[in-house]
């Protein structure tokens, strides 16, 4: 998602430092962003020149040492408090005192991210939906001590990436995927009890309930291992009922991620 962020940032005129943790990831989210515009170009939605001036805009980086610079830090890492941990208390150090540091957690508690850092009223959540430069929602989250002038300045910059800020409380998957995930595991559970096959679940999903994609197809649009992350973490506060279903976890442990490892409830590697 961190690719889709920087595009979204990029279009609206920021200055933004790609950073991932190995040059190859760098250029697969920048080459993302690349399609993207070009097939925005394709449609006569961008010229060449915006297309030219978006992608200047866009700095690589492998060093986050890089953050010295930056006034926010939007973090999409992977679902893993440990790595959060990491990555905090690093940008507490590395950034000026007035740099904004922001998570797109998906399901993390902010309260507890803001923790590894001595600014957690400079810590909030701004959780973007996939695909990042479609989707309109950003989830605002305050932790415990987040600031009104830090939830202002997100709210004001989510609408100035074309978003549409709605603010929630800091609780296990917040709104979106509170209800989203355990429909998505509900699913699987579907599957796994051999209650009707993969393209049966999401053709009942998309027809009867005019979702634009079937709950599978979705499961492996966000990456099964987000899928299981968020449901651990839902499981882990909210008890039983959210338990992640057994065919979800050996997925995961197969490889079998979804989209971004070419298999998951479909075969994407034709
Ligand atoms: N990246 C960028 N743009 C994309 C894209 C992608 N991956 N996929 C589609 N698009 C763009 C297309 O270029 C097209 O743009 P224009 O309108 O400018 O032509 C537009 O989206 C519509 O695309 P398509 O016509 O190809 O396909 P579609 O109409 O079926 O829409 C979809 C595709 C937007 C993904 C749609 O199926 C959809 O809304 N799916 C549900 C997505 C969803 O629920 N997301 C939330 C997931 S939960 C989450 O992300 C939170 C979390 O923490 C897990």
């Amino acid at each position: 998602m961190g690719g889709g962020i920087a595009q979204v940032a990029a279009q609206a005129g920021y200055s933004v430092i790609l950073n991932d943790i190995k040059e190859e990831f760098v250029m697969r989210g920048l080459g993302i962003i690349q399609k993207n515009l070009d097939r925005s170009v394709e449609k006569g939605k961008l010229t060449d020149e915006d297309k030219a001036s978006i992608l200047a805009r866009i700095t690589k980086s492998t060093s986050l040492q890089d953050a010295v610079a930056a006034d926010l830090v939007i973090e999409a890492a992977v679902e893993n408090m440990t790595i959060k941990a990491q990555i905090f208390s690093q940008l507490d150090v590395i950034c000026p005192e007035h740099t904004i540091l922001a998570t797109n957690t998906s399901s993390l508690p902010i309260t507890e991210i803001g923790a590894f850092t001595k600014r957690p009223d400079r810590v909030i959540g701004m959780h973007f939906m996939n695909p990042v430069p479609v989707m309109k929602l950003v989830e605002v989250i305050r932790g415990l001590v987040t600031s009104d002038e830090v939830y202002k300045t997100i709210e004001a910059l989510s609408i100035d990436f074309g978003k549409t800020p709605v603010e929630v409380n800091d609780a296990p998957g917040f709104v979106a995927n509170r209800i989203l995930v355990p429909m998505l595991n509900e699913a699987v559970r579907t599957l796994y009890r051999g209650i009707a096959s993969v393209e049966a679940i999401d053709n009942v999903m998309k027809l009867g309930m005019n979702h634009p994609m079937g709950p599978l197809a979705l499961a492996d649009l966000i990456g099964l291992d987000t899928v299981l992350a968020i449901m651990e973490t839902l499981h882990e506060s909210l008890g039983e009922s959210y338990r992640p279903c057994p065919l979800l976890r050996k997925y995961v442990k197969a490889g079998w991620l979804g989209r971004k490892s070419g298999r998951g409830f479909y075969n994407y590697e034709v």
